[in-house]
C-alpha cells in the first residue's frame, strides 16, 4: 500500500471527533479515516492533564499501528494536554490538533464579547492561556464549561429538554452579558450546533473549527505528497468501549450518511 492511500487518524474521548471527521471527509472525501473514540474512559474533560497525555500517546500509537499518515488530536482536552508531547515523540508525523477559535471569535464579535463553549481541562490548560493572551487583548471572553453535555450527547440526546435547558444555563448568562460570538471548544458541541443557534438567536455567530482543520489536514498531506488519489476510501470506526444502546453507531450515520462498521472494546 503506497503511504498516500494510507488512513488518517483521528481521536477523541468519544462520538465527538466525528464532527471533525466529517468535515474532513467533506472537503477530502478520497481519504479513509481510522477513528478511535476512547468510550470506556470518558469523559476527559475533568481529568488531570497528566492522565490525558498518557491516553492521547497510547491511542497515537495504535494510530500509527494502524497505518496513519497523519494525526488529527480531534478533542479539544487532549489537544491542550497532549499535542505538544505527541510532536515531540513523533516529531515526523504530521500531527494536527484543535483549539477554541478564538482568533476567529475576536474578529467576528461586534459587541466585543464572545462567549467560549469548552471542557474544564481545556480552559484550565497553557494552551488556552496562550490564545486569550494572543488574540483576546480586546475582547471579553465567557466561559462556560458546560458539565454533563459531553455525557448527554454521548448518549444520543441531541436535541431533548435536559440538553437545551442545560445548553440555556450556560448561554442565557453570556447573552445578558452582550455576547454576540459563541465559539464551539469542544468537538462534541457541533452535534448541537442546532439547539445552540436555536437559543442564541438569528443575530448570533456560531464558530466551529472543524472545517478549518480539514483545510489545514488537506494543506499538510499536499505538501507532504500525501494526497491519497484513486484508491476507494476504507473507513475504520473503533472505540474502547461498547456501542450501549447502539447510540454511537446511529448518531455516526446521521452524521456522516453511511452506517459505520464499529470495533468495539479496542485498546480497552
Ligand atoms: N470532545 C472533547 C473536546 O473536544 C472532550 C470531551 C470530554 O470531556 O471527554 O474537548
Amino acid at each position: 500500500m503506497s503511504q498516500a492511500s494510507q488512513p488518517i487518524g483521528l481521536f477523541d474521548s468519544g462520538i465527538g471527533g466525528l464532527s471533525v471527521a466529517y468535515a474532513i471527509l467533506r472537503q477530502l472525501p478520497s481519504e479513509s479515516i481510522l477513528y478511535f473514540g476512547d468510550t470506556a474512559r470518558i469523559p476527559y474533560g475533568a481529568k488531570p492533564a497528566d492522565t490525558i497525555r498518557q491516553y492521547s500517546e497510547d491511542i497515537t500509537r495504535f494510530l500509527l499501528a494502524g497505518g496513519s499518515k497523519l494525526i488529527v488530536v480531534a478533542c479539544n482536552t487532549a489537544s491542550a494536554a497532549a499535542l505538544n508531547h505527541l510532536r515531540h515523540l513523533w516529531p515526523d508525523v504530521p500531527i494536527v490538533g484543535m483549539e477554541p477559535a478564538v482568533k476567529p471569535g475576536a474578529l467576528a464579535t461586534r459587541t466585543g464579547k464572545v462567549g467560549v463553549l469548552a471542557t474544564a481541562g481545556t480552559f484550565k490548560s497553557q494552551r488556552y492561556a496562550s490564545l486569550m493572551h494572543r488574540f483576546a487583548k480586546d475582547v471579553e471572553l465567557l466561559e462556560n464549561p458546560c458539565i454533563g453535555l459531553v455525557e448527554l450527547i454521548e448518549a444520543g440526546k441531541l436535541n431533548e429538554p435536559e440538553t437545551e435547558q442545560l445548553l440555556r444555563q450556560a448561554i442565557g448568562p453570556m447573552q445578558s452579558a452582550g455576547a454576540d460570538t459563541f465559539v464551539l471548544g469542544c468537538t462534541h458541541y457541533p452535534f448541537v450546533q442546532g439547539l445552540i443557534e436555536k437559543i442564541a438567536g438569528p443575530g448570533a455567530a456560531i464558530i466551529n473549527p472543524a472545517p478549518a482543520v480539514a483545510r489545514q489536514v488537506e494543506r499538510l498531506l499536499r505538501e507532504r505528497g500525501l494526497l491519497n488519489e484513486g484508491t476507494q476510501p476504507r473507513h475504520r470506526f473503533c472505540i474502547s468501549g461498547k456501542d450501549e444502546g447502539g447510540h454511537f453507531r446511529k448518531v455516526a450515520a446521521a452524521l456522516l450518511g453511511f452506517e459505520p462498521e464499529l470495533e468495539e472494546n479496542v485498546l480497552a
